[in-house]
């Protein structure tokens, strides 16, 4: 049994953190400082090892979609990564050479190298005899995380190295970045599956690198500019930063094409203000340019300050693109979980050569804390950011006539009193069938992982919804093909094959369909694990809390939401007729005793190679084995991995086999 307090404890953490990520990687405002991220982080995993059944599917330290992974193998770099300093005028450019002529006078006239500041993660990636043996984030400098697995699925960074000369070990810097067509396609996607969307490609390459799986890192398609070697064992024949990009593009890597040589300041500037002039153009997201001092030597007599960032380049910043414009309205969108997402409604300016009329404003604290009011003159910026942000009211042009906003008592959509609960920051319209909802909510329906309809994207859905034939995901299941024939772009066939499609997804089991319908908290994994745990709808909906609470994955949080939605009585009506309809409402139960560990039960200890517990969990559960949190009498056999402790004594004073996390995996058989 799992102590109430420990539950609420883990549900707490579980909340805490999966908001300051969306904060930080959504609303790019991040609310936690890193250490203090990471102590909550640990805490929670700390009592996930503890008790391995409250470490759900969407614990946040299971899900890495955008969120850092920190159980990722901590690599220390054989140099440090350095950062750099900022020059944000080309006043600020020429004192950096002023105080490094100081140093070493010949900087004046030994020339520099320009290059695009890519906003992207930096990496490390060391060569070991020419073959890539890892790959590093830059974490705080000296030591980061070894994502080796995921950087050797970007095409850009050779496996091995092409050519000759490189020295027998060393380390190769670069950016990795997701261009900004793959960024924007991702986020419509993100978007189209009620997923939100990330705040820039920076945030998305960077979670895109700490996935747990490669495959997902091979999917959004990184790439990467190579832009620095450092020999550890052997030397470079390069004796200038522009030699050095030339030789890295001859071992296979690609080099940012903007970069220039120039021979001196004056001519930096020039080149920095056509760099600044492409900027809108670039196919990757830059924020500034870098200067280097392109001898090597002066690089090195230069040295650097406190090992932190090196006197011999400077980031040269430009100012964020910045309109004015007048806020003409405070909207809300009313999400498909039902959140009430305040927006700006702009008098349309030109920002970035894309003209702009609406800016999100993500909850009501963010208003309240910028202290917009509507009729106020605002700032809006896109500083290298793909998002337009609203940066605050000019309050000097105020005349009185402003009103500040207060979040609508009611939802904009039907009327329903809006609900706030607690610790969470926005406001929700908590009636399950508000149309307002209706149109993410009916996509959402029918999305791959939920109703899997194919044909039903969200054009689809709004022009059933315009035209007046649904209301609700039910009414789906009344259509016909005739009525899909008459509207426009829809043929005969494709109308019939929509309603075949819509058809077939009764045939869906429970899990998808509770997923569908988009109960708040219920993600993918919950839905399973619900649906695994009832088995039916009528007895989900029969469940009080607690026994929800008690469904593998779910807590408290999760419960009360679950127990609030079953308790409605529009969703009584809404699921009534869902059933009457014909719908799927069982889970088809994984068969016990069917796989080659049926029978054994197994308790986990120790740290294993690559799987987390959950997922040996789910591999032992899969292939028919029982796992359980002690050693007993009835355990038949512990699986260990490093720093095992008392649990492993226990099983050797019973007499219970131990084997490791590979002989399992052997045992298991394949993955289902
Ligand atoms: S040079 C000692 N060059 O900017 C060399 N950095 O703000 C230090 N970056 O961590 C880095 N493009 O991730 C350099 N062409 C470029 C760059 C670049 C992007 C990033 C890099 C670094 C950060 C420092």
């Amino acid at each position: 049994m799992i102590p109430q307090a420990v539950r609420a404890e883990a549900a707490a953490l579980h909340e805490q953190i999966a908001r300051a990520n969306r904060a930080y990687y959504e609303l790019d405002a991040p609310e936690l400082s890193d250490a203090e991220w990471d102590r909550l982080f640990r805490r929670l995993q700390a009592i996930e090892t503890e008790y391995p059944e409250l470490a759900s599917g969407d614990s946040p330290t299971r899900r890495v979609g955008g969120t850092p992974a920190t159980h990722l193998p901590k690599h220390r770099h054989l140099r440090p990564m350095l950062s750099l300093a900022n020059a944000f005028s080309d006043e600020e450019l020429a004192a950096w050479e002023q105080r490094n002529a100081r140093i070493a006078p010949t900087v004046l006239d030994a020339g520099y190298t320009v290059e695009v500041k890519i906003d992207g993660t930096a990496v490390c990636l060391t060569y070991a005899g020419g073959t890539l043996v890892t790959g590093a984030t830059r974490g705080n400098g000296a030591v980061g995380e070894d994502v080796t697995a995921n950087l050797r699925t970007i095409d850009d960074i050779p496996l091995e190295l092409r050519g000759t000369g490189w020295p027998a070990l060393m380390e190769v810097r670069g950016e990795v970045y997701f261009p900004l067509e793959s960024f924007r396609k991702l986020n419509a996607r993100r978007e189209r599956e009620g997923e939100p969307a990330f705040a820039n490609p920076r945030n998305a390459a960077a979670g895109a690198l700490r996935q747990l799986d490669p495959a997902t890192t091979r999917s959004r398609r990184l790439r990467c500019f190579a832009f620095q070697a450092v020999p550890i064992h052997g030397t470079l024949t390069a004796t200038t930063h522009a030699a050095m990009l030339a030789t890295l593009g001859r071992w296979g890597f690609e080099i940012e094409p903007h970069h220039a040589r120039c021979v001196d300041l004056p001519q930096v500037i020039r080149h920095v203000a056509a760099i600044e002039q492409l900027l809108p153009e670039l196919p990757f997201g830059a924020d500034g340019v870098v200067v280097k001092v392109d001898r090597r030597d002066l690089q090195e007599e230069l040295g650097t300050i406190s090992d932190r960032e090196p006197r011999w380049a400077i980031a040269r910043k430009f100012a964020p693109e910045v309109a004015i414009t007048r806020l003409l309205a405070i909207r809300v969108n009313v999400g498909r979980t039902g959140a009430l997402a305040p927006y700006a409604v702009l008098e349309p300016v030109e920002l970035g050569g894309v003209t702009i009329s609406s800016a999100t404003l993500h909850n009501e604290d963010v208003v309240a804390q910028k202290d917009v009011r509507v009729g106020d003159w605002v700032e809006v910026i896109r500083a290298g950011e793909v998002i337009p942000k609203i940066v605050g009211p000019l309050r000097e042009r105020r005349d009185g006539s402003e009103l500040a906003w207060t979040p609508p008592a009611t939802c904009p959509a039907c009327g329903t009193p809006a609900v706030r609960y607690p610790d969470e920051v926005m406001r929700y319209c908590p009636n399950p069938v508000c149309p307002g909802r209706t149109l993410e909510a009916i996509s959402h329906f029918a999305s791959r992982d939920a109703m899997d309809i194919r044909g039903l994207g969200e054009e689809r859905a709004r022009q059933l919804l315009g035209a007046g034939l649904i209301h609700s995901v039910a009414d789906l299941y009344t259509l016909t093909a005739e009525q899909l024939a008459r509207l426009d772009r829809f043929a005969e066939q494709s109308a019939s094959q929509l309603v075949v499609a819509i058809a077939a997804s009764k045939a869906q089991p429970l899990s998808a369909l509770l997923y569908g319908l988009g109960i708040r908290h219920v993600g993918k994994t919950v839905a399973q694990a619900l649906a695994r745990h009832f088995g039916t709808l009528a007895r989900l909906r029969a469940a009080d809390e607690p026994a929800i609470a008690a469904a593998h994955g779910a807590g408290p949080t999760i419960a009360a939401a679950v127990r609030a939605w079953a308790a409605d009585p529009r969703t009584t009506a809404l699921l009534d007729r869902l059933v009457s309809l014909g719908l799927t409402t069982t889970e088809p139960q994984a068969s016990p005793g069917s796989g080659p560990l049926t029978g054994m039960t197994f308790v986990l200890t120790g740290t294993l190679p690559t799987l987390t517990r959950s997922e040996v969990a789910s591999r032992i559960e899969q292939a028919g084995g029982t796992v359980t949190s002690s050693v007993s009498k009835k355990t038949t056999t512990l699986v260990a991995g490093g720093d095992a402790g008392t649990k492993l004594d226990r099983a050797r004073r019973f007499g219970v086999e131990v084997i490791d996390e590979a002989e399992l995996l052997r045992r298991a058989g394949p993955q289902t």
